[in-house]
């Protein structure tokens, strides 16, 4: 073991030789230790830590998994996956984030830089027995110290780099479906929502717009002008964001696969042939993006799309999914076969469905191909959890090449720690389920602390068919989302906003307008918490210190001034809300109409209709919102709204910038600092201007602790 000390709160302990996964950006100094702090540690084959739980402990992280924000109780295996099915008997989702904090007496966290298969067992074979396997002792783990888990998780997004940042368009809303095939389809998408007036951003093209599923090519029968199209939906305010897979088609003449067997850009199997699976083309190479001649070269090709003028991307079927391999049919057609005659009893029965329910994702295809990670032959299976990660990192050093100073939309379904600097994510394939929402929201601070802030589910979810009210919901949650996207699988049930009746239609139309109404405040908090090192989502004891905050899991904190209760369940019109202290409830119809009540701190049960989005300031607190518009880049930033919840002061700071460029990390930024202070029976408002030259006036709605509005405005 050799230990480094990588700051002042953060210990790295390095068993054997690890892969560098680059996952994290800080190599620190030697130093000595003979143990590991918190942890016992056994090695020999295989790497275990425990720790002795306590029963109160709370186990924070891992990102996009099952389960609950407290993660105890459950088994986990970080191995990118591609299950659509995501049950709760489960171990593994698309992304693998194998960062924990524990609270409890002890407060750490425990980063495991792994890049194959590790085992998270947290209280599930043993109540109160965290143990950690790692299927190799060739492993990094850090330590994490810091008084809290709020501080423990900004030190540890203090090691992994800055966190991905998207245009600001990016933050509005974004249709999808697959299923929308040609120009005519998605022509008619945009004019739907221009018809019904319902703000959007941007149409997705899923992998229809190819021509045969091959990476970087058009359907030219289904997309004649593909560039004038993409300037003709522009021009109608809406971007198109194409989907790319991982896996190229075997097919002569090919470009892309011509280039990648020429110099040897795919993964190759034992035999050092391009190894062979099966996807959406049919049979693939696999390019080798651990190799970084090959994901040079793969991210250039995104310039195909970029000089058509696209300015998003979404990374798909990267964990890599396979469907199946040569290997794989084979045994399955000769099981088949070979069962034809029998009279199949139960051990042959169902070792014949097995043979084909586990084609797909088989991991002996996983330890069939192999990686040249610049020299070093490795096998997948090994750094399976780097090939997504990879694939979104050649696209993003890919975009600083293409146009150094512009950001692209980006995100991934597979990923690792690491592939956050790069791009963000979606949570997959999940189901029109209501359990689906409730893991939607559970997931969204846990994916905060291992460093991805640009995310968001399948709103409406991709599987199965929804409801109405089940779109209401998921949209009324959704609507705080950095990545807000409403996407279906083919042949679900449509679930654009206008496709129920009209009163469903209006709902979330005034949803997605307080979402754009909103995007001051969203936008703002996203770009602060990036740059300070905080959480865009937070469970709720991340603020507040009581026993029954920590028990907490459907409410969360959204930035520094709001906390969100989002209804989740069938029919329901209501749902119980615990507050840490008295805060400031607007139930919000039309983000236009203002009606604030005061909510004493405790359990309280809350009324919520079908078309009402309960919002809570805290207190001491400022919501900053402008106005909804037809799309992000047509918003008007000449009047800001503030609505304030102040007992005796409060402060917040409006971060603005160009939404477009990396200018701000220049420093090129604006703020303006407002302060509210009670002064006897009136408030003073300071406001301070630090560059911003698009806001005139700021109109306040300050409430005090009795629930009485004093109204201001002030010029700038
Ligand atoms: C995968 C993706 C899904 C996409 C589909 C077709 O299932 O997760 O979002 O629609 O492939 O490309």
């Amino acid at each position: 073991m050799k230990v480094f000390k990588i700051t002042e709160s953060v210990t790295k302990y390095t068993f054997g030789k690890p892969i560098n996964t680059e996952a994290v950006v800080l190599t620190g100094e030697e130093c000595f230790r003979d143990s590991l702090e918190f942890l016992k540690v056994k090695y020999n084959q295989e790497l275990e830590l425990d720790y002795d739980m306590n029963t109160q402990d709370v186990i924070w992280g891992l990102g996009e998994n099952q389960r609950g924000m407290n993660k105890k109780g459950g088994i986990y295996e970080s191995f990118c996956s591609d299950d659509p099915r995501h049950t709760p008997d489960k171990k593994s989702l698309y992304g693998a984030h194998n960062f924990i904090v524990i609270d409890g007496d002890n407060k750490f966290g425990v980063f495991v830089d792994y890049p194959g298969k590790v085992t998270f067992d947290i209280g599930f074979s043993k109540k109160n027995k965290l143990k950690i396997i790692v299927e190799e002792s060739n492993v990094d783990v850090y330590i994490i110290k810091g008084k809290s888990p709020k501080n423990i998780v900004r030190e540890f997004l203090g090691i992994i780099g800055e966190s991905y940042v998207p245009p600001k368009w990016a933050f509005g809303y974004q249709q999808s479906r697959w299923g929308y095939k040609d120009s005519k389809d998605i022509k008619e998408i945009a004019e739907k929502f221009i018809e019904n007036k319902i703000p959007c951003d941007a149409i997705c093209l899923d992998i229809d717009y190819m021509e045969r599923f091959k990476d970087f090519t058009i359907d030219k029968d289904a997309f004649p002008n593909f560039k004038g199209f993409v300037k003709e939906i522009k021009e109608k305010g809406f971007r198109l964001i194409p989907i790319i897979d991982a896996g190229v088609k075997i097919e002569k003449g090919y470009e892309v696969y011509e280039e990648g067997i020429e110099n040897k850009y795919f993964c190759a199997d034992d035999k050092g042939e391009p190894f062979i699976a099966a996807v959406w083309p049919g049979v693939c190479h696999f390019p080798d993006f651990l190799n970084s001649k090959a994901r040079e070269w793969f991210g250039l090709k995104y310039k195909f799309l970029t000089d058509l003028g696209i300015e998003g991307f979404w990374n798909d079927m990267n964990e890599p999914a396979i469907f199946y391999t040569p290997r794989g049919l084979k045994e399955a057609v000769e099981t088949a076969k070979a069962s034809e005659k029998e009279n199949l009893d139960i051990h042959s029965f169902f070792a014949l469905q097995d043979v084909f329910s586990k084609m797909a994702n088989n991991i002996a295809d996983y330890k069939g191909f192999y990686h040249n990670m610049n020299g070093n032959i490795v096998n997948h299976y090994k750094v399976h959890n780097l090939y997504g990660y990879n694939m979104t990192r050649s696209a993003g050093e890919a975009f600083r090449k293409i146009n150094s100073n512009k950001r692209f939309l980006l995100f991934s379904r597979a990923s690792y720690i690491g592939m956050h600097r790069y791009g963000g994510i979606w949570t997959g394939d999940n189901h029109s389920w209501w359990e689906h929402i409730l893991l939607n929201i559970k997931m969204m601070p846990s994916l905060n602390m291992c460093g991805f802030f640009y995310i968001g589910a399948d709103t409406g979810g991709f599987g199965s068919d929804a409801n109405e009210q089940l779109v209401i919901r998921w949209n009324q949650f959704s609507i705080f989302t950095p990545l807000f996207r409403n996407h279906s699988a083919m042949g679900t049930r449509s679930q654009e906003p206008y496709s129920f009746g009209e009163n469903t239609k209006e709902i979330i139309t005034k949803a997605i307008e307080f979402r754009y109404a909103l995007i001051p405040y969203i936008y703002s908090e996203y770009m602060k918490a990036i740059n300070n090192r905080n959480m865009y989502f937070m469970p709720i004891s991340f603020e507040y210190n009581d026993e029954m905050s920590r028990r907490i899991e459907n409410q969360l904190l959204l930035g520094e001034s709001l906390m969100i209760a989002p209804v989740y369940e069938e029919n329901a019109v209501g749902r119980y809300v615990y507050l840490p202290e008295d805060m400031l409830l607007w139930k919000v119809r039309d983000y236009r109409n203002r009606k604030y009540e005061v909510v004493k701190k405790g359990h309280n049960y809350l009324n919520v209709d079908f078309d009402e989005i309960p919002l809570f300031i805290r207190k001491n607190k400022i919501l900053v919102l402008g106005k909804s518009s037809h799309n992000v880049e047509s918003l008007d930033s000449a009047e800001l709204n503030v609505i304030a919840f102040v007992e005796n002061e409060a402060n917040y700071i409006y971060y603005d910038d160009d939404g477009n460029s990396y200018d701000f990390k220049k420093g090129k930024y604006s703020e303006i600092i407002i302060c509210i202070r009670k002064n006897n029976e009136d408030y003073e408002i300071e406001v301070k201007n630090k560059g911003n030259k698009l806001v005139k006036k700021i109109s306040f709605d300050i409430v005090d602790v009795d629930g009485n509005i004093i109204k201001k405005i002030i010029y700038l």
